[in-house]
């Protein structure tokens, strides 16, 4: 028997690249490969990247510049870029960095096996188009192998928001959603193969509208079945956006047992002006509205959010606005990023915030969130939480895991392995992690 190629893939940006390459490492298996963790030792390197913010393709470039050497050693290394600097940069890849073979865009996943094998022959592979059938119906299904406790699950895909300074619309494409039956299928699967917790992904997971046996159903209708399924014991989803938080789901979160009491809600501004500008369809106040009423269905849902500061025209007073809004809410979490600017999207063209006043308000507003985020972490201390125990933690006899809230619980000492879901007393709160025992 010969000897099985080697696949390295490296992921950057968002779950959702995660779940890609996930798919895209079973479907190469099919072709023979099995994965590699160094890109030394690889008979394919695929990138898999981001677009979301500046730089991504330079850093793309930059990275591929560094399997020069490789290449010229095994010249039948196969290069690959995939994602959303694939899509966007096409062509323009492989006329900047010969030694490429392969771009596929994020679309375009199903078909790798065929793209690899016309590698194989000699020839460069691209594929950018947006088909019309579904890649993950196409792309070979999950190998039985057993997994870790928890898995992503790719539910909807693409954005018909068109947020000011967002590429996701441009590199995702339209908003589509997979039939809700082949969802209940992949995660009965993973369930058979130990998976406990699943988090349902999409660029605007909460538009989801997957057609199911009586119509479409709705992200709400689609968790209460994944609720049915024994062994299946946490639902989680993001990223949700604040115009799609529907009334089916905010109650779901008060009545639904499997589904988790954490919601990654991004707001991205406080101020109305800016808001607008950034075509969010909804106000400061509409969306303060909608937390309290989130948070009258499941009082200790733990918010999480999505911030973006210097986006044009921003001045002090609507930075202020941000400040406030994250004061009132608390966020358990919160992302916070300087704007970036994107080609090709309509902030693009306008006037731009100075570099140092974006980079001082982003630490104003990081420092406000790192307080409350230490604030809502030292809450929980006392308290007890079901952890979903993940691996052994860095300390000997150590296990680590996830609460409900996705704070990550270390237990010392404990006869835990990975995948039991376990009551815990939160004894102590450290800088990004909690302590706790066994109840
Ligand atoms: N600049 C900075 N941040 C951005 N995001 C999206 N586009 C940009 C941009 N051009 C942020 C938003 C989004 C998160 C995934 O990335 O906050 O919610
Ligand atoms: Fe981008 Fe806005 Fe769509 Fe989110 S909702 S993916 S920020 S365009």
């Amino acid at each position: 028997m010969s000897e099985p190629k080697k696949l390295f893939i490296k992921t950057y940006g968002c779950q959702m690249n995660v779940y890609d390459s996930e798919r895209m490492a079973e479907a190469l298996g099919g072709q023979g490969y099995v994965e590699t963790q160094s890109p030394d030792d690889a008979d394919m390197i695929l990138l898999n990247t981001c677009h979301i913010r500046e730089k991504a393709a330079e850093k793309v470039y930059s990275e591929l510049g560094r399997f020069k050497g490789l290449k010229a050693d095994k010249p039948d290394l196969k290069i690959g870029v995939a994602g959303c600097v694939a899509q966007a940069e096409g062509e323009e890849i492989m006329r900047r960095q010969p030694l490429v073979d392969l771009v596929v865009g994020p679309q375009s996943y199903h078909r790798l096996p065929e793209m690899e094998a016309k590698t194989r022959a000699g020839e460069k592979a691209l594929d950018t188009d947006f088909p019309e059938e579904d890649k993950f119906e196409k792309l070979k299904s999950r190998p039985k192998a057993t997994r870790g406790p928890t898995a992503f699950l790719t539910v909807q895909e693409g954005c018909d928001k068109f947020c000011a300074f967002c590429v996701v619309p441009y590199t995702r494409g339209a908003e589509v959603s997979r039939p809700a039956d082949r969802i209940l299928t992949e995660a009965r699967d993973l369930v058979e193969r130990g998976v406990r917790e699943i988090t349902l992904l999409g660029q605007n997971v909460n538009a989801y509208h997957g057609a199911g046996p009586n119509g479409d159903t709705s992200l709400a209708g689609l968790i209460w079945e994944l609720n049915k399924i024994d062994g299946l014991e946490r639902i989680r989803f993001t990223t949700s956006h604040p115009n799609d938080m529907t009334d089916d789901l905010i109650e779901a979160h008060g009545t639904c047992d499997k589904l988790m009491p954490y919601l990654h809600l991004p707001v991205q501004a406080g101020s109305d002006k800016i808001l607008k500008r950034m075509n969010r369809s909804h106000t400061a106040d509409s969306y303060l509205r909608l937390v309290e009423r989130i948070r009258a269905a499941r009082p200790d849902i733990l918010m999480s959010g999505d911030f973006i500061v210097g986006f044009p025209e921003e001045t002090e007073e609507d930075f202020q606005a941000t400040l406030d809004l994250v004061e009132e809410v608390r966020y358990g979490y919160a992302y916070s990023f300087k704007y970036s600017t994107r080609p090709g999207t309509p902030a693009a063209e306008r006037p731009q915030v100075p570099e140092d006043k974006a980079t001082d308000r982003l630490h104003r507003l990081q420092a406000l969130i790192t307080r409350h985020q230490r604030e809502v972490q030292d809450d929980m201390v006392g308290r007890e939480v079901r952890v979903l125990f993940e691996k052994a933690g860095r300390l000997e006899g150590q296990m680590v895991g996830k609460s409900e809230y996705l704070h990550a619980v270390h237990v010392g000492g404990a006869n835990v392995t990975s995948g039991d879901l376990r009551r815990v007393r939160i004894t102590a709160s450290g800088a990004n992690s909690l302590a706790g025992e066994l109840v």
